[in-house]
């Protein structure tokens, strides 16, 4: 391995040990670096407020960051948006401050995954100037997807095709000799051009920055849009809605083609170039049949499900996705992911507090539910009391755990955002339609008071409600029933009870009535109340149960470990989750 230079040693994995598995039960905690901990006093968090952090995140008991994008960025979507792939944004750092980032976390037996974002690049980037410089059928074009306008004089956009974030997915430029010219495809906003990658220099200026950071001692890499980087667009573009008919199973213009793995078979000989290898974990919205070939061994080796996050708190939906997705994960040989809540969607404390989804409402469509003007009104303690029993759920289930910052603290998404302080691309090119994601990126609560509690010095990039001051780290450190304490004891326990990755479920008899239970038979209540009560076994003889039902129910029998509400007289309460060891 080489090191480029390095303000502090160079960050090695010495220290972690060289579990080439390390992460297939990992806890990995999500950090939104603009958001977390602001060093610097300019409202935008930034990696010496992640650093001086690490002490936190050590107590938390997680094992691994996942740290979205920190690269040079005109945010024009939260830095999803890059300029250079192999810097950091000025705004936050510099590359002497990554690599002390990288030998603090890992001092603290904490390793990092970055997330990467090879779909497109941002308007900024060398090469889409340059692309803007030469000639039509030019070199520097070919690395992105430009194509003539249809119209007499190639006015109208190549295809009527939508972006995923609203409005055209095509925008049209400005040739060098000034007159109106090709236009190029977005798949999101529209600084956020395509690659071509058909392109060969595209793949070796990847392979580049994947060796780029692993030098640098990042353990792993989250692959943004990982299901959209090979297209094949015909001569003839289909209309959007023909788009839209064709099935995506490997063949579809756009998503999720068959090809898309040759590009993760060229990474995963470079993780694997590492000892231990590089981990990939795949942002995929595909089919879930499809799932593992983007976790498999040859590829990226794990991918997130995002089925537990669209489910509704709802035992039977819970118990169909776990078991689904178990099984699922083995095909691969990779271990399942887990996520409640991340960048993109609303927090879960808050989409449990909201009226549930009904039947077959779009996937993605969960950051759609705070739309302006229509907002249902948020029962948050309910939501809250849900959240805490369902991440105590995802802690004891097996395969990965992927956190979000401020989920710890049980934080609600933040409504009450001005249009003006919104900054998400939804938000501008969905009027009227989203509110969009800036909810849940407004900047942590650390501390109960101060101007941005204790976020940082300067003004917080996105206003903090007055509430947090009740959910902020400060007021929650000592209190024994905070869901900061929660989660704690919860991931402590995680570690000291990790075992094969299997999970047994259980039936619980009568589930009707308090009193006290009794496990190993089947069974359920007269009431049917039981098929409202999920319980399952991990190897080494402990059980995780949650009580779905608003109503009490009988306490299983075993040595109480953790709760995610207080419990008393051998009842679990209702919306409750309960790790017990069997006697
Ligand atoms: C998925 C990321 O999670 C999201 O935040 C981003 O806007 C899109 N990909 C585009 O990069």
């Amino acid at each position: 391995m080489s090191f480029t230079s390095t303000a502090e040693a160079p960050s090695t994995t010495s220290g972690l040990g060289a579990d080439p598995h390390w992460w297939r039960q990992a806890a990995v905690y999500q950090i939104y670096p603009r958001s977390f901990a602001d060093a610097d006093g300019n409202g935008i968090g930034d990696l010496r407020g992640i650093t001086s952090r690490v002490g936190y995140l050590q107590d938390l008991g997680v094992d691994a960051v996942w740290l979205s994008p920190f690269y040079p960025s005109a945010l024009a979507d939260g830095g999803y948006d890059v300029d250079d792939y192999r810097d950091v944004d000025p705004k936050i750092g510099t590359l002497e401050d990554f690599d002390a980032m990288v030998a603090a976390l890992h001092r603290a037996g904490i390793r990092l995954i970055v997330d990467i974002v090879p779909n497109h690049t941002s308007d900024r980037h060398e090469w889409f100037h340059e692309a803007l410089r030469s000639p039509k059928g030019s070199a520097a074009r070919e690395r992105y997807i430009f194509r003539d306008g249809e119209g007499d004089a190639g006015e109208l956009p190549p295809s009527d095709w939508t972006s995923i974030f609203g409005g055209p997915a095509w925008t049209r430029i400005t040739e060098p000799d000034g007159t109106p010219g090709q236009w190029f495809l977005h798949s999101f906003a529209k600084e956020q051009p395509d690659l071509n990658w058909h392109n060969r220099e595209v793949h070796e200026d990847f392979l580049q920055t994947v060796r780029f950071w692993s030098d640098r001692g990042v353990d792993g890499f989250r692959v943004d849009v990982a299901h959209g980087l090979a297209k094949d667009l015909p001569a003839n573009l289909p209309s959007q809605a023909e788009l839209d008919a064709i099935p995506k199973d490997g063949a579809h213009p756009l998503w999720d083609r068959d090809e898309v793995h040759e590009i993760y078979r060229e990474w995963r000989g470079v993780f694997n170039e590492y000892d231990p290898p590089k981990i990939g974990v795949a942002e995929a919205w595909v089919d879930s049949a499809r799932r593992p070939t983007y976790a498999s061994a040859e590829g990226l080796g794990q991918a997130f499900n995002f089925d537990l996050l669209e489910a509704n708190f709802d035992a039977a939906q819970f118990r169909e996705t776990v078991t689904f997705n178990l099984d699922l994960a083995a095909t691969s040989g990779s271990s399942s992911t887990w996520v409640l809540s991340n960048h993109d969607v609303v927090r879960h404390a808050t989409r449990y507090g909201l009226p549930p989804k009904a039947d077959g409402e779009d996937k993605a469509g969960t950051h759609w539910l705070l739309t302006a003007g229509t907002t249902p009104e948020l029962q948050a303690e309910a939501g809250l009391r849900r959240a805490r029993a369902a991440s105590l759920f995802e802690l004891a289930l097996p395969g990965s755990a992927y956190l979000y910052q401020g989920e710890e603290l049980g934080l609600h998404e933040v409504a009450e955002i001005p249009d003006a302080d919104r900054q998400d691309p939804t938000f501008f090119r969905s009027p009227g339609f989203s509110v969009g994601r800036d909810g849940c990126r407004v900047p942590l609560p650390w501390s109960s008071a101060g101007e941005t509690f204790g976020f940082g010095a300067g003004e917080a990039h996105l206003p903090q409600p007055e509430w947090f001051s009740r959910y902020s780290v400060q007021a929650q450190d000592a209190a024994e029933d905070s869901t900061l304490n929660l989660y704690r004891r919860a991931l402590q326990l995680r570690r000291e009870l990790q075992g094969a990755d299997t999970l047994e479920w259980i039936e619980l008899p009568g589930a009707g009535g308090p009193g006290p239970g009794d496990l190993g038979s089947e069974g359920t209540g007269a009431d049917g109340s039981a098929s409202e009560v999920l319980a399952f076994r991990r190897p080494g003889g402990w059980l995780c149960v949650t009580n779905f039902s608003e109503q009490a129910v009988p306490l299983p029998a075993g040595e109480v470990l953790v709760s995610s509400q207080p419990l008393s007289a051998e009842v679990l309460p209702g919306e409750t989750t309960v790790w017990l060891r069997e006697h």
